[in-house]
């Protein structure tokens, strides 16, 4: 072999690897993203979950279940300065920033508590929250995935889940 051929093939080489680098990169990277545009749909209600009232044997329909409804059409960082603006104890729906969901907060009189992916889920399927402490009844229960929940947590905290 020519050095001349030598140096392409070794150059052919180097773009191979720069090439598969690239594909495994963003192939790692559009999981969690695809996920947040996932969640981002959940939460504004694009794409439909389903709930009911607790105690309620009938779904709500579609739109009254939209997170967006009560928590705000803010999320992740962009809520936090209308969170800043607003009274905890007034009863309303918290606007659901990460600092909110992981820091650890007392929440409806309980002790301090904080979600991680796992307890969120839970939340949302049966009410129940981290401190063990049952939510009103005007937050919906969801009949909802892991993987929807999964993509409302990465949505909600840009937290892998
Ligand atoms: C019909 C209104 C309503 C809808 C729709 C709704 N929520 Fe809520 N949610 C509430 C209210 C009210 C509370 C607060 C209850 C309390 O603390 O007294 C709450 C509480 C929560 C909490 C607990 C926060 C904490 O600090 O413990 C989470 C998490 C939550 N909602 C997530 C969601 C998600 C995700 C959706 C959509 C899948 C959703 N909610 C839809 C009304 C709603």
């Amino acid at each position: 072999m020519r050095p001349r051929q030598r140096v392409s093939l070794a150059g052919a080489g180097l773009a191979a690897l720069v090439v598969a680098g690239a594909l495994f990169w963003s192939g790692e990277r559009a999981g969690p993203a695809q996920a947040g545009l996932q969640g981002a749909a959940l939460w504004r209600g694009t794409l439909p979950l389903t709930a009911r009232i607790a105690g309620h044997a009938h779904a709500l329909p579609p739109v009254a279940a939209r997170c967006i409804n009560c928590h705000g059409g803010e999320s992740g960082a962009s809520a936090s300065a209308s969170a800043a603006g607003r009274d905890p104890l007034d009863g309303a729906a918290p606007v659901l920033t990460a600092r909110h969901l992981r820091e650890p907060t007392a929440r409806r009189g309980g002790p301090p508590s904080r979600y991680d992916a796992a307890a969120f889920c839970t939340l949302l399927r049966t009410g129940v929250d981290p401190a063990s402490v049952l939510l009103p009844r005007h937050m919906p229960r969801y009949e909802i995935t892991a993987a929807d929940c999964d993509a409302l947590w990465i949505h909600l905290t840009g937290m892998p889940a």
